[in-house]
Formats: structure tokens, sequence, C-alpha cells
């Protein structure tokens, strides 16, 4: 089996090697995040992967920060191209697929995963290809999932976020372009505000939300918790992004290039992988240590009474998603 080290190794080694020559092909990568995100780092990674691999005929060029398109722009950007040499390539989170696939929204089930190894276990499950049928009849086709991590709540005010709906009232929360996001705030007794990722630190800043739920790394690397009071590690809901291309660009790739580009790809997932295991743990002490928010663990009573209270979203959406599709996780998680 691959591991991130001999694929790095291996990857170093080509660099000195490569002839310097236009590309046949190029591909424009945008994300949302920071570069040093387990987004950011394993599209950099993919990129030099492809140039290594295919001797310089395909360039992929990767824009962070929301540098080129936001998630809702970048979808339809990548719709209406009709360069066949020229791509896009996005991995807006799962959560902002809801206009392309309600199957999708299943991935934002409050309390669905205990952890990474549970979204793993969905996302290497054939369930995975059933939830993401259709999008090519939407022009996209999905290449692969990429991890960002379980997500925590933060909050300005006097006191953390415990008691739900008690410490929710009266507060506003941004959440993304999600329904089931909206739903459960507002279960949890909060009033929820769609906005794009790039506009959450001023409006944080400037009291035009309370609150926010993501992940570390996304709070350390915007400086969210610079401006919020109190972090709940609630991890209540999986943040994880569906890598798209536009299905007439990608057809149209000779053969071989598809073939080493799915291969970079599946070495760049595992790399995010271990990218996002990571940044879990160290983005999470920066925050700690920084001492600007206050980290506060949750009980597992604590974690049953919001799992209680967000239960109600489940059935809300149960026909929208799918009732077939959800026994299914449920059973393929081992849920009661
Ligand atoms: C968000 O909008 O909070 C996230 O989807 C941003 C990202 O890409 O991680």
């Amino acid at each position: 089996m691959k591991t991130l080290s001999s694929i790095l190794l291996i990857s170093a080694s080509l660099i000195t090697a490569l002839p310097s020559f236009a590309a046949d092909y190029t591909i424009k990568f945008s994300h949302v995040v920071a570069p040093n995100t387990p987004k950011g780092r394993a599209a950099d990674l993919f990129a030099r992967l492809v140039d290594e691999r295919t001797q310089g005929r395909v360039k992929v060029e990767v824009f962070p920060n929301s540098q080129l398109y936001n998630d809702n722009k970048v979808l339809e950007a990548m719709r209406l191209s009709s360069s066949r040499t020229t791509g896009i390539i996005a991995a807006p989170s799962l959560s902002k697929f809801v206009k392309f696939s309600k199957k999708l929204q299943a991935f934002d089930l409050p309390y669905l995963f205990n952890d990474l190894d549970d979204v793993h276990t969905l996302i290497d499950s054939p369930l995975m290809a059933s939830m993401t049928q259709g999008l090519d009849k939407k022009g996209l086709q999905a290449l692969t999932v990429w991890d960002n991590g379980m997500k925590v709540f933060s909050v300005k005010g006097d006191k953390a976020l415990k008691n739900a709906p008690a410490d929710f009232k009266g507060k506003k929360f941004r959440i993304q372009s999600s329904n089931i996001a909206a739903s459960m705030i507002e279960h949890l007794g909060g009033t929820p505000q769609k906005l794009p990722f790039k506009e959450v630190y001023t409006a944080l800043g400037q009291g035009i939300v309370d609150g926010q739920e993501n992940t570390w790394s996304n709070i350390h690397s915007k400086k969210f918790h610079e401006v919020q009071d109190f972090i709940s590690v609630s991890n209540h809901s999986y943040l994880g992004y569906l890598l798209v291309v536009s299905n007439e660009f990608w057809s149209n790739l000779p053969e071989d290039i598809r073939h080493t580009m799915t291969v970079a790809l599946q070495d760049a997932t595992l790399a995010n992988r271990e990218y996002a295991a990571e940044a879990d743990t160290s983005d999470r002490k920066k925050v700690e240590a920084a001492g600007f928010a206050k980290v506060v663990d949750m009980s597992k009573a604590e974690r049953n009474s919001w799992r209680q209270v967000t239960s109600p979203v489940w059935a809300q959406f149960r026909d929208e998603i799918g009732g077939e599709l959800i026994d299914g996780i449920k059973q393929l998680l081992g849920h009661k």
C-alpha cells in the first residue's frame, strides 16, 4: 500500500528531472480556504504530482482563499466553461451541493458521524456512488472526497454554549448554504445566517453574527478565535469536500492524462486524510495556546442533549434525502 512518505519521496526525486515546455492543458483549482489547511495542502500536492507525472503536459494552478471564485460562483463558472484545454477543479464543501444533489445533504445530518473513521466508512462504501449519482446530468463529474474535520461551535458572549436551547437564544450563527445546518441551529435555539466563507471573520468581528460552526483548521487559519470568546468542542457534524470538474472537460481529456490525474487524486486523497488528522490536533492546540477564545470540552450528557434537541432535523429531511439511503447509512454506521 502507498504511504504518504513514499508519495512525497518519489515526488521530490522527480522535481529535478522536469523538462520545461508549455502545457497542453491548464486546470485552475479554485478553493476558499488557506493553503496551510488539509484542503489547501492536498490541492498543492495534487498540482505538484500532476505536473511531475505528466511531465508538464498538464499544469494545475491552485487559487486559495477565494482568490478566483467563491464556492457558489465556481460551480457556475465550471458548468458554463466550454474550453477543452482549460478546465476548473473545485472542492466546495459537501454542504454546498444542495442545488445539485439532495442526497449529499445526508452528510450534514447532526450527529451522523462520531468521528472521521465513521466518515471514511461511508465515503469508501458503495453508498457514496449512489449519493453523487445524477451530478453528471448537471455537468459535474465527482472526483473524490477530501476531509477537513469535525465542526465545533464558537461564540462571543459571557459563557460557552452548553445548554440548548438556553445558551443559543437570541444569538445569530453563521452557517454555510445548507438547509440542514439552518434547521439544526433553529432546533438548538439560535438564528442561522448563511454567509460565504470569506465574509465570516468580518461578520464575527463586527457583531453581524455572534458565532459560527467550523473546524479547527478553518478557525485557526482565518483567526475566528481572535474575535470569539468561547469554543465548545461539540464535534456535531462533518466538514468535507467533494472535488468536481466539468464532465465535458474531463471526458474530453486523453485517456492517459485522465488516468494519471485519477491516480494523483487518489494519492492526494490519502495525503489529505493525514493532513486532516494532523490539523485536528495541532490547530486546536494553536487556538488554545493563542489565548483568545476559551476552549471548553463537552460532557457525554451535554453531547446527548444536543443530539436530542437536533434529532427532529432527521425526520424533517428524510423524504428529501431519501429514507432508504438514510436507513442504509444508519445500518452501515451501526446506528440504533
Ligand atoms: C465554510 O464555508 O465554512 C467552509 O465550507 C469553507 C471550507 O471550504 O472549508
